[in-house]
């Protein structure tokens, strides 16, 4: 959930960092901090606050030294204070340490550290990290005490340190969440995030599980926790530093939900024989799981919709985190299918180890390139959509969508309807020019506190999609409804001016929800619908194009999206940092 990051080179450390704890904010904006070496000297400047303000406070920008460390903070252990943030100094404050993570024998190891005459100066349990590593440390050794300390660690981490006798060297040590090596030209990068350094190189390496990388300005070294030397070769990652700007854009979340016509496309961009194996693979299962979490359990569930109705296939969907109520009806021949964003979401990973540890297989849809998720897999389909900077999941959930489409129509063998999804991306920018009138809608209830979202069949996970994003974006609680169950106990809440959200496009399940649209409106409920067919019971209509009805969810979405996107900034709130939220959930 935090963001970590290492810079090691012929410049200016302070400035470097600066810029690439700007990209990682969207990781964790709680608190910020650095670690800077030069001259013998360790400095360290931290503070509560976003990374802009604290950075202007300590003046990073004009700070000396070629090798330094950087945090932004999602708290999880410790309030949000100057105390808390990292980096994290041993005693004699020679040593400083950033993590992300959560190391879960923290308490143990700070009462024995403690008892040892260790000092602690914060609630963390990230300084702990510090402490062990002055503990091990024998001068000139400071692998050895990398190795001491990561060995001792229980929980999930990736950490970095400097140590202000070793000037121009950064260690990071990982287990459990990412970190990843940025190779440059005369510098190199570590850091939990490839878009943190993606403008200064696209050579990386992505650590393992127990490694530990040793790095200086011209050398990489990478080892294991016994300190055995393990080989690796950098691979370039596909994206372009240009996806990582705002643009025209104010914030990251509109442009990306106007990437949408684009990201359809390119998630259909597929190796024809990977995802053919995943195909076969799905065909072949005995007992199919889908499982995620959030935005990405959305998509599972509609996922699950598909493949009943058009490929008669039978599968579950389970969230992730509730994955422990059923492990043990998972066996040999149960198929996992995880979708992720990140590939990095704890829930996710934890379910899916604890399924193949009972001997299930795992496959994959995922976004980012190396990420754990991609490791536990046998099959991984990349989405291929660039970059997701705001925190709210928005051309993910699309491209999931895209890819998840083109496998349900493979399985059931509808070619047509394949060729048809290829042109869904013409739909999209008609639904995006409406825009404006998208915001007069968001202007109109901003002051709302409560919105329900209502669809049947294949338009109720969108319904959940729907107040998800309102509610992240713009706080206003939102409630997501399959139609048919609101006169199981929601309607009790229906009151003159209550504005629902009706998603009902000219499909099957267009009557029946009208009716539960009229039960609402006698209620005296404002309906905004969405949808291709006008009725009177509609006090405002969002068009979406006439298409096909099986592509209606991945149209329906994205004035979903801008709603809540313009919903945000009507009420001044800032869309792409929600409060509270991180982008990727590492920890359970
Ligand atoms: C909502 C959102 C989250 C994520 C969830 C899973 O907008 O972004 O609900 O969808 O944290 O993240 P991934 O897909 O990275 O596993």
């Amino acid at each position: 959930m935090c963001g970590i990051i290492g810079y090691t080179g012929n410049k200016d450390a302070g400035p470097m960092l600066l810029e690439s704890l700007k990209k990682m904010e969207y990781r964790g904006y709680d608190s910020a901090g650095f670690g800077i070496l030069h001259g013998g000297a360790l400095r360290v400047m931290k503070d509560a606050g976003r990374i802009a303000e604290i950075a202007r406070k300590v003046g990073i920008s004009d700070e000396k030294g070629n090798t330094g460390i950087a945090h932004t903070r999602w708290a999880t252990h410790g309030g949000v204070s100057q105390n808390n943030a990292h980096p994290h100094v041993s005693c004699d404050a020679s040593i400083a340490v950033v993590h992300n993570g959560i190391i879960e024998n923290y308490q143990e190891l700070s009462s024995q550290l403690k008892a040892e005459g260790h000092r602690f100066a914060s609630e963390t349990d990230t300084e702990v990290i510090a402490h062990l590593l002055e503990k091990h440390y024998r001068e000139g050794n400071h692998l050895k005490a990398f190795q001491e300390t990561a060995k001792q660690l229980k929980g999930t981490f990736a950490f970095l340190a400097l140590f202000d006798d070793k000037p121009g060297l950064i260690l990071g040590a990982r287990k459990d969440a990412p970190l990843i090596i940025g190779v440059g030209k005369g510098g190199n990068f570590i850091a939990s995030d490839i878009v943190s350094f993606i403008e200064q190189t696209d050579r990386v390496v992505f650590l393992k599980d127990y490694e530990i990388a040793s790095i200086t300005a011209n050398k990489i070294e990478v080892f294991t926790f016994d300190g055995e030397p393990v080989e690796f070769a950098p691979t370039h990652v596909a994206w372009e530093a240009s996806d990582i700007s705002k643009k025209e854009f104010a914030h990251y979340t509109l442009k990306e939900i106007n990437e949408q016509a684009r990201t359809l496309s390119a998630a259909l961009d597929q190796d024809e024989e990977k995802i053919n194996e995943f195909c076969i693979t799905i065909k072949n299962a005995k007992n199919t799981i889908i499982t995620a979490s959030g935005t990405s359990f959305h998509a599972g569930m509609l996922m699950r919709y598909l493949l009943a109705k058009f490929a008669k296939i039978h599968a579950q969907s389970i969230l992730a985190s509730e994955i422990d109520q059923e492990i043990d009806l998972v066996e040999k021949d149960t198929l996992v299918i995880a979708i992720s964003q990140s590939g990095e979401t704890a829930d996710v990973i934890g379910a899916v180890r604890k399924a193949a540890s009972r001997g299930a297989s795992v496959i994959s849809i995922v976004n980012t390139a190396g990420s754990s998720l991609t490791r536990e897999s046998k099959i991984t389909l990349y989405i291929n959509c660039g970059p997701e900077i705001g925190v709210a999941a928005t051309k993910s959930f699309t491209s999931q969508l895209a890819i998840i489409y083109d496998i349900v129509f493979r399985l059931a063998g509808l070619e047509e309807k394949r060729a048809q999804l290829r042109d869904l991306s013409k739909h999209v920018e008609i639904i995006l020019s409406q825009d404006t009138s998208i915001r007069e809608i968001a202007k109109r209830y901003k002051i709302t506190s409560d919105f329900y979202f209502i669809g049947r069949g294949l338009h109720f996970p969108i319904a959940l999609e729907g107040a998800l994003k309102m509610k992240e974006l713009s706080y206003i609680h939102a409630e997501g409804l399959a139609a048919g169950e609101l006169k199981h106990g929601t309607l009790a809440l229906v009151d003159a001016g209550t504005p629902v959200i009706a998603i009902n496009p000219g499909d099957e399940t267009y009557d029946e929800t009208l009716n539960n649209i009229a039960e609402m409106k006698a209620r005296g409920a404002t309906i905004i619908a969405v949808t291709d067919k006008q009725n009177q019971l509609y006090n405002d209509v969002i068009e979406i194009p006439a298409v096909d009805s099986v592509f209606f969810p991945i149209l329906e979405v994205i004035p979903l999206q801008m709603l809540a996107y313009y919903a945000a900034v009507e009420r001044t709130l800032d869309p792409d940092y929600p409060r509270h939220l991180a982008k990727s959930v590492t920890v359970k």
